[in-house]
This record gives C-alpha cells, sequence and structure tokens, in this order.
C-alpha cells in the first residue's frame, strides 16, 4: 500500500523552467528507484511520461488495452501510442475485461468497473517488474475539484492520511466519482510532476519537448472511455457503431479546424480551449433517457428535450442554457423511422472541463457530419447538443 504522494508544487510555467524544476522533483524522490508510469494517450499522462525521460528516471511505461478506447481517422489508439512512445508495453486486457462490463447499465458501476480494471493490472505490473513508486497525469483541476482546496496549500509530500482529513474537511459533494485520487497501489508512493499545471500549460509543455502537433492538441478523454458515450448497457455491436461514429465526429471537426486555423484547436478570445471535446453520443431512443445534467453543482438525472426549427446559434443556445426540467436541449438534425441507433454529436469548448460552452461550428459542417453519419448502416435519429455546462455536464452520464 502506498503511504505517500509527492507532487510538484507551484513550479516556474515556462517550459524550460518547469523541465528542471520537474527533474529536479523527481530525481529528489525517485533516483535510483523504478517508476511505473500508466499512459492513457492523453496529454497529461504523456507530459508525465515526458518529464521521466528528461529526468533520466527508469520506469516501465504502460498503456492498458481494455478495448474500449476510441479510434480516431481509422487508428486504434494501441497503435497511434505506440507510434507516439515505442516504448510503451501494451497489456491487453480486452478478454478478460470486455465480458465484465458488457451489458452493465449503471454508469457509476460501469466507472467503478473501469477503476478495479486499471488497478488491477497495474498492481499486477508493479509486482511483477518490482517498481517503488507510481507516476501519475493528475493535474491542477483534479487535486482543486477534489480537495476543494489551492494546490499551494498542500505540502510537497503528504500522507494518505493527511490527504482524507482534507478532504473531509472541504467535502462539498463530488459531480462525479471521476479522479483516481482514492485508489490505492502497492508502491511507496506516487508521484505527481505536472500537478500544479493546467490543460494549456501541459500541452506549451508536450509543444516545447517536440511532440507532434496533432499530440499536443489532443482532446481530453474520459477514463472509462466509449462506455461514458454510450448510453445504457454497452455491447459488441454499440461498442462498434459508436467508434465508428465517434470517429466520424471528431476527425470532420479536427479537419475543419485544421483547414481554416492551422491547428486542431485554437484559444478561443474567452480562453477556452476551442473545441476541448468533440464526440458522438450513441443510445437507443435517446429521449427517453435520462442523463445528467448540473444544478447548483449537484448532479441531475432528467431526460433531454428535442427541438427543431431554424438553426440559429445563438437564440438556440440562449434557449438551452436557461432550460428547467430537462438535462438538456438538442437540435434535431434528421429524424427517422429506420435504423437502431440515435447520435447525438457533442462539442464543446472549455477552460478547465469544469465549464463548458457549446463550440459555434458552422451549420454546413453539422449537417457535413450528419449526411456522413447517415452513411453508416444503422443510424437512426441524429442530434447537435446546444447545452452548455451547467445547466448539462460534458458527457452523458
Ligand atoms: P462532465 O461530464 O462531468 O465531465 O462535465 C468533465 C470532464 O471529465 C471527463 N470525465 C471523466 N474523466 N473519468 C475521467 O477520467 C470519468 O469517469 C469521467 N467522466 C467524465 C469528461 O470527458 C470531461 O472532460
Amino acid at each position: 500500500m502506498f503511504m505517500l504522494n509527492h507532487r510538484l508544487i507551484d513550479p516556474p510555467r515556462k517550459p524550460q523552467d518547469f523541465i528542471k524544476s520537474a527533474s529536479e522533483f523527481l530525481q529528489r524522490h525517485a533516483k535510483g528507484k523504478k517508476v511505473f508510469c500508466a499512459l492513457s494517450g492523453g496529454v497529461d499522462s504523456s507530459a508525465t511520461y515526458m518529464t521521466l525521460k528528461e529526468a533520466d528516471i527508469e520506469m516501465i511505461p504502460v498503456f492498458i488495452d481494455h478495448g474500449l478506447m476510441r479510434i480516431i481517422r481509422g487508428v486504434e489508439e494501441r497503435e497511434y501510442i505506440k507510434k507516439i512512445f515505442p516504448d510503451v508495453r501494451v497489456i491487453d486486457i480486452r478478454e478478460d475485461f470486455l465480458p465484465k462490463i458488457l451489458g452493465e447499465e449503471d454508469a457509476e458501476i460501469k466507472r467503478k468497473l473501469f477503476k478495479k480494471a486499471y488497478s488491477d493490472t497495474i498492481n499486477r505490473v508493479i509486482k511483477e517488474e518490482k517498481c517503488d513508486l507510481l507516476a501519475d497525469g493528475t493535474i491542477l483541476p483534479d487535486i482543486e475539484e477534489s480537495f476543494g482546496v489551492k494546490i499551494t496549500d498542500l505540502k510537497e509530500s503528504m500522507s494518505l492520511e493527511d490527504e482524507r482529513n482534507l478532504m473531509e474537511k472541504n467535502k462539498k459533494g463530488f459531480v462525479k466519482s471521476q479522479h483516481n485520487l482514492d485508489i490505492e497501489y502497492e508502491v511507496e508512493a506516487t508521484l505527481q510532476p505536472v500537478a500544479s499545471l493546467t490543460k494549456p500549460e501541459v500541452r506549451d509543455i508536450l509543444e516545447y519537448l517536440n511532440l507532434p502537433t496533432e499530440h499536443v492538441y489532443r482532446k481530453a478523454f474520459p477514463g472509462p472511455a466509449l462506455s461514458a458515450r454510450i448510453i445504457g448497457p454497452v455491447s459488441m455491436e454499440n461498442l462498434a457503431y459508436e467508434k465508428k461514429v465517434h470517429d466520424i465526429v471528431e476527425s470532420t471537426i479536427e479537419d475543419y479546424y485544421l483547414e481554416n486555423h492551422g491547428k486542431t484547436m485554437i484559444i478561443n478570445d474567452k480562453g477556452e480551449q476551442e473545441p476541448f471535446q468533440a464526440f458522438a453520443v450513441t443510445t437507443t431512443d435517446i429521449l427517453l433517457r435520462k442523463v445528467t445534467g448540473i444544478i447548483n453543482g449537484q448532479r441531475t438525472y432528467e431526460v433531454p428535450l428535442s427541438i427543431k426549427g431554424e438553426w440559429d446559434f445563438e437564440k438556440l443556445t440562449r434557449f438551452a442554457s436557461q432550460i428547467k426540467g430537462y438535462s438538456r436541449a438538442l437540435y434535431e438534425l434528421h429524424e427517422s423511422h429506420q435504423g437502431v441507433y440515435d447520435v447525438v454529436i457533442r462539442t464543446i469548448n472549455s477552460i478547465d472541463a469544469r465549464t463548458a460552452s457549446v463550440t459555434n461550428l458552422p451549420i454546413s459542417l453539422i449537417e457535413e457530419i450528419k449526411y456522413k453519419l447517415l452513411e453508416i448502416h444503422d443510424t437512426k435519429n441524429i442530434y447537435f447538443d446546444i447545452t452548455s455546462k451547467p445547466p448539462g455536464t460534458i458527457e452523458y452520464v
């Protein structure tokens, strides 16, 4: 059982100085030790891995393939990660994990199954490889949301007990059980070199370290992977469908930004990363499904409301931001009596995922996505989510 968390508190933000400070931090706590480093494919764990490399710390980098990762431009995540970080070890738990999650309806149970699969696999490798420490990609909003205090109120090294007391004191009601802070691993301590950084600061570090631009601007992806985007039970059929439609939505929107802005994500005049996330949600009969929203910081479950008529982004999003009794508003793009799955296109801008606004895409692009989705067998109704967070949440579960 680990007893300590080591976090780099308030380092300089200029990438060159940050790397120096992170290297000193890692040397302080990990010199001569063996570190387990889990890579998720996202920017936070990538930056963690890169700081370990820069500090020349012995590590075992691992990517866990559970089968529910997204496909982007036809490339499976496991292939993508191998290309970017060739020394990563891919641990394939698909055969073991998928049967456990298939058929499970409850979003929180899905999250728990993921947590358990991750922690069991990580602990197995830690044991096999005799790792002393575990490095993770916890970043600033994760810390501040979980502890309810500023990062500068924490110490560089804290015991589990100190942390539990602090969380207890500041408990304001978690919106979801999504942060992995309470998972215990069988190592001496964890290392959190990027704990003081915001997402754009993490991207700056990756850019400074010459990672490919597509990776620097990678969109955030939830831990429970596509199971967070399939409402209700996951099946092999709806998973295959979700992977296809997700790829269409994310890739088409990325292409649009690439063409119009030269990169797949911009910082807009509100300081948001635009788009912060772009994805497809799928289920049968979406209008009958209770999905998440937020009222006064508390999670709610209500059915969505469908709206059709003239496309006017400002009017529609203003309407949706004041919605009551429904968790969100969906603009109907296509209605059909044929097909199996409803699809929602969700694309949001955000600073740190605590709040989000709807990405203002031209309707011609949204229509283009719609036609591509209609080419996929089994597509039924198609919607575009016009709800900000709050009153909606980014994901649907
Ligand atoms: P919501 O849906 O609460 O999402 O507005 C906020 C951000 O968190 C991501 N998300 C998760 N990340 N485990 C994660 O690691 C989870 O269970 C989880 N649920 C949501 C979501 O993609 C968004 O960026």
